[in-house]
């Protein structure tokens, strides 16, 4: 398994926070605060508005948290990929848990909007994860595989280059609570997952993929993800919201 690729940390503000002022506030000081980047690629997801602000005040590479799977056309309150595009993203988180959970997402919408993100020069940042019955239940892993097989349904290995696709491991569960699976856990999920990635595509493809873990990700519990079950990056939710503790967890995997 990849261990010397440069780390991704993508920070998924989601509905935060709320105004311009604030979301200026944050991202100066996470600018103010960074030393020098090594080894390591931070992507920043805000709110769609607030996207045009943080690219004329930084140079973070910016990601979208959703995106609808159409160019353009009737479909009211929705963004296309190619929205993002040209407002500067290179990234779209598609698929988590809470589009699944209260927008209704299935695997059907998040496989279109996977070829869409990709079709429109977007990295997709694909997120699947088991929820607490289903992991009491031990159907984690059958979960996991099923979510992936059928959210890649179709997609060609070629989607696959230049880390186009890369998976963020999120056990429902563990995101917003502070709960986390041990660093063991979540190493068999990224077996698991590259796994997947052989059997549907090959085993080169698999050992390239990127594959991150979300969920309570915080400053004390990160080099457990990275160092000991040796993910490729973190996916942080509440703490990137955070700009000292967002930038204590880069200066450790940095
Ligand atoms: P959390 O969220 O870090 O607040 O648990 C992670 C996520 O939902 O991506």
């Amino acid at each position: 398994m990849p261990t010397n690729k440069p780390k991704i940390i993508i920070a998924n503000w989601k509905m935060n926070p709320a105004s311009f002022d604030e979301a200026d506030i944050l991202i100066n000081s996470i600018k103010k605060g960074l030393k020098d980047l090594n080894n390591i690629k931070i992507v920043i997801c805000p709110p769609f508005i607030y996207i045009p602000r943080i690219k004329t005040n930084s140079s973070f590479e910016i990601g979208v948290q959703n995106i609808f799977w159409e160019d353009s056309g009737a479909y009211t309150g929705e963004i296309s990929p190619r929205m993002a595009r040209n407002i500067g993203a290179n990234y779209a988180i598609i698929g988590h848990s809470e589009r699944r959970n209260y927008l209704g997402e299935n695997d059907r919408i998040v496989n279109l909007k996977i070829k869409a993100a990709l079709n429109n020069n977007l990295k997709a940042i694909l997120c699947v994860g088991e929820t607490r019955e289903e992991r009491d239940a031990e159907k984690a892993k059958e979960v996991i595989s099923n979510q992936i097989e059928k959210n890649l349904k179709d997609i060609p290995k070629s989607y696959f280059a230049n880390n186009k696709i890369i998976i963020a491991y999120e056990p429902i569960w563990a995101i917003g609570t502070g709960e986390t699976p041990l660093p063991d856990e979540i190493m068999s999920m990224d077996i698991l997952i590259r796994k997947i990635i052989a059997k549907l595509y090959d085993r080169e493809t698999a050992d390239k993929l990127y594959v991150l873990y979300g969920g309570s990700v915080n400053s004390k519990n990160a080099l457990d993800f990275v160092d000991k079950a040796k993910m490729n990056g973190l996916l942080i939710g509440g703490a990137s919201l955070n700009a000292g503790e967002f930038l204590r967890i880069v200066g450790l995997l940095g």
